[in-house]
């Protein structure tokens, strides 16, 4: 599927993968509606896009305020009367001990509040028009981190995990009327989400531009899911043996994070 002359609604578009992914976009000559918080971010994206000889206009809207995406979204269909994909990209981490969160629920509200409802309900207001054109491709970003099971992240990771299970349900049901997705499992990128946790700054991560080629690749191609190697082998071992895949590499991931602190307490 050729980008060109496709228009692409990409949220999460004023920093990080996302603002790489739009700048990719726009030089195959895509279409873009960019949405965040963000909206002078977003004037700079829009401007890359713009070098590129492609458009892109920017909704600055909160994705947590059901309100909000009502009004983004009623905006961008109205100012578009074709809308070919929509990039669930926009997302907040977190990173913290389940023992650490006991009186913390509202961690567990807000990233199923933007990560999984922000999606779910952009899906929903653009699904009609999909139908109505008899085509629609949805991509979702979750984490090659809900294929192993990783400790330290239980909010983050259940939000990315509901909109994988929503992402299944929406291709199983609504395939058939041309609806297609992606879930994209990205492993750690550096960007300013993963710079927030100081212990990763001597951590080997993808390049935000190579992640960003994973978006374009999940727009143009459309398969059911990208990912490593690693993540699909997670995936299956942890389906076959859950036990034990669990618990076994818990005492790697401890020491990882020792050996990172160690590092950066050497390094600054
Ligand atoms: N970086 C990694 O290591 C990594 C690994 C696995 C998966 N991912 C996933 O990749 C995607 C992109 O992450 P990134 O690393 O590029 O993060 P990032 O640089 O922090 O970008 C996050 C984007 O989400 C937007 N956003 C956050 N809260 C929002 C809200 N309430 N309403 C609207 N937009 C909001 C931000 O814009 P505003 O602040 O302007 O609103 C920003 O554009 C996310 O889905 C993330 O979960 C990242």
């Amino acid at each position: 599927m050729k980008l060109n002359g496709q228009t692409i609604v990409l949220t999460g578009a004023s920093s990080g993968i996302g603002a790489e992914a739009a700048v990719l976009m726009a030089k195959r000559g895509a279409r873009l509606c960019l949405v965040a918080r963000r909206e002078e971010q977003l004037r700079e994206v829009q401007q890359r896009v713009e070098a590129e000889g492609a458009s892109a206009a920017i909704y600055p809207c909160d994705l947590s305020d059901n309100n909000a995406i009502e009004a983004c979204a009623s905006q961008i269909l109205a100012e578009h009367p074709q809308i070919d994909a929509l990039v669930n990209n926009a997302a907040h981490s977190i990173r913290r001990p389940i023992e650490q969160s006991l009186d913390r629920l509202h961690d567990y509200q807000r990233t199923m509040q933007l990560n999984y409802m922000g999606a779910v309900a952009m899906t929903l207001k653009l699904l009609p028009r999909f139908l109505e054109q008899g085509h629609g491709h949805v991509v979702n970003i979750s984490s090659l981190s809900t294929q192993i099971p990783i400790p330290l992240f239980s909010a983050y990771l259940a939000s990315k995990s509901a909109l994988e299970s929503f992402t299944r349900s929406l291709q199983a049901e609504m395939g058939h009327q041309g609806i297609t997705t992606t879930v994209v499992y990205f492993p750690m990128v550096r960007t300013p989400m993963s710079s927030k946790t100081k212990i990763y700054k001597y951590m080997p991560m993808m390049h935000v531009q190579k992640a960003a080629g994973w978006i374009v690749e999940a727009c143009e191609k459309r398969p059911a899911r990208i990912s490593r190697p690693l993540g699909n082998l997670g995936s299956m071992l942890l389906a076959a043996a859950p036990g034990p895949i669990t618990k076994l590499p818990q005492p790697l991931f401890r020491g990882m994070d020792q050996l990172l602190a160690s590092r950066l307490k050497k390094k600054g």
